[in-house]
């Protein structure tokens, strides 16, 4: 069963301000899938904090959805973070994102969501509105499968450990 972790980004709900609807359509969706939700928490906007809970994350899931902060508020630090974890990078499915998005949403360009591997785990990053968030994973779910296989290589042994 695909292990799922859902990592929330937002000052406001790491504050207990702000309800985390994205969160929650994250975890429908991915239940949907077949999936099962191993780990969720929620960060403030703080590269350390992303950074530590992707890497903690990546350790138990195969899937790990960050939600928010990939724009250019000056808060959004979603991107670096992620980046600065990831060992191989995944254009292919943010820019899937993208593409498909600004049919929908034209501000879809501002997003700079970035996707890639860390050990066995994939990491995505997506938008920080529910709306968004389900039209994102509409978008890059068929490939999702796929990815998890080729990760987990050969015989079961995953990529190289985090
Ligand atoms: N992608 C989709 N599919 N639908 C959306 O409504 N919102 C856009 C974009 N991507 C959106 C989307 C907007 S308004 C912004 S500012 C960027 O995502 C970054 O959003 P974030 O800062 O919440 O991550």
């Amino acid at each position: 069963m695909m292990r799922v972790a859902i990592l929330t980004v937002s000052d406001k709900g790491s504050r207990g301000e702000r309800e985390d609807k994205s969160g929650a359509a994250i975890r429908e969706i991915v239940e949907g899938m077949g999936g099962r939700v191993a780990a969720y928490e929620i960060v403030p906007d703080e590269r350390p904090q992303i950074e530590s809970a992707l890497r903690r994350m990546a350790q138990n899931a195969d899937l790990v959805l960050t939600t928010g902060g990939t724009g250019i508020a000056p808060r959004d630090v979603t991107p670096e973070a992620t980046r600065a974890v990831i060992q191989k990078e995944l254009p292919g499915i943010t820019e899937v994102m993208r593409l498909k998005s600004v049919e929908v949403a034209p501000t879809a360009m501002l997003s700079r969501a970035v996707a890639g591997t860390l050990g066995c785990a994939l990491i995505v990053n997506l938008p920080g509105s529910p709306k968004a968030v389900r039209e994102c994973l509409s978008f890059i779910k068929p490939a999702i499968p796929h990815a998890l296989e080729l990760l987990r290589g050969e015989g079961g042994e995953c990529g190289r450990t985090p």
